[in-house]
């Protein structure tokens, strides 16, 4: 009798996951193709992607570089996906600016990326049917917008916030294809993303002392998450969105 009883196998299954050359994403691809996936990895910076490519278990995976703040590479990078069963929708950006200086063309920027960009690849890859029968789709959403709401955070929080309640539409129109939509929203996680905003090392160091696990998140403490929601271990939740936080939110 076999001993490998996994309910969380991803044998078999082809992966896209974007913003795979980096961070969350980069980790997310790497854990999934240990898990057994073949994986579409995509991001912007081409040395950086294929630095992610180079690291993933097996064969035959496929890197494809884009921009997706441009909507006809989101066109053509779905163009190039013959068919998946899962994606993980990783590709995002920070913005760390009070209220007061958001002005249009930067909530603009930030939204594009985070929000409309993430929202147009859902859209076509179920309109073209690339998302196949049963595919599970994972956002990269966040706690900012929903349970965390800090000073200086308004415009990235709002993209988040708006990617949660625009998941729970698409779970519900896309059920009828057996196709799960799920968020999962992390607290803070150690990417460069977040040494990019205002907070200094020592400030980042004080702050993960809040969180009632002892630390900030790791990459591969969001992937396991993702991994679940990909599996057919997950084939009955949809809509929902997985907290993992430290406990932040409590
Ligand atoms: N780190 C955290 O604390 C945290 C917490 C909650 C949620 N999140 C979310 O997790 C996701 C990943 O963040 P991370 O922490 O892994 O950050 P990261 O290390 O900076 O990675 C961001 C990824 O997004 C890609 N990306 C950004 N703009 C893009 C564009 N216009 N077109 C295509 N790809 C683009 C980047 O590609 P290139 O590098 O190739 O440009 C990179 O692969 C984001 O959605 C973020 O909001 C992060």
């Amino acid at each position: 009798m076999s001993t490998c009883y996994n309910p969380f196998t991803l044998e078999g299954k082809t992966i896209l996951v974007t913003g795979a050359s980096s961070g969350i994403g980069r980790q997310i691809a790497i854990d999934c193709s240990k898990m057994g996936a073949n994986l579409i990895i995509s991001g912007r910076d081409e040395i950086r992607l294929n630095e992610t490519l180079s690291n993933l278990a097996g064969e035959g995976h496929v890197a494809l570089t884009a921009d997706l703040s441009d909507m006809s590479q989101i066109e053509n990078l779905v163009s190039q996906i013959a068919g998946i069963d899962g994606a993980v929708l990783s590709a995002g950006r920070g913005l760390t600016r009070p209220v007061q200086f958001s002005s249009p063309d930067k909530m603009n920027e930030v939204f594009q990326i985070n929000f409309f960009s993430t929202a147009e690849l859902i859209r076509l890859l179920y309109k073209s049917k690339k998302a196949k029968k049963n595919a599970s789709i994972v956002i990269i959403d966040s706690i900012a917008g929903i349970t965390d709401v800090s000073p200086g955070t308004s415009v990235y929080g709002a993209t988040k916030a708006a990617l949660n309640s625009f998941s729970k539409y698409c779970a519900l129109e896309f059920a009828v294809r057996k196709i799960r939509v799920n968020c999962i929203c992390p607290g803070m996680i150690e990417t460069p993303l977040i040494h990019r905003g205002t907070l200094t090392e020592e400030q980042l160091q004080e702050d993960a002392k809040r969180y009632p696990c002892g630390r900030y998140g790791r990459p591969e403490d969001v992937s396991n998450g993702a991994i679940y929601l990909l599996s057919d271990a997950s084939s009955w939740v949809t809509g929902t969105s997985l907290f993992i936080d430290g406990g932040i939110s409590i």
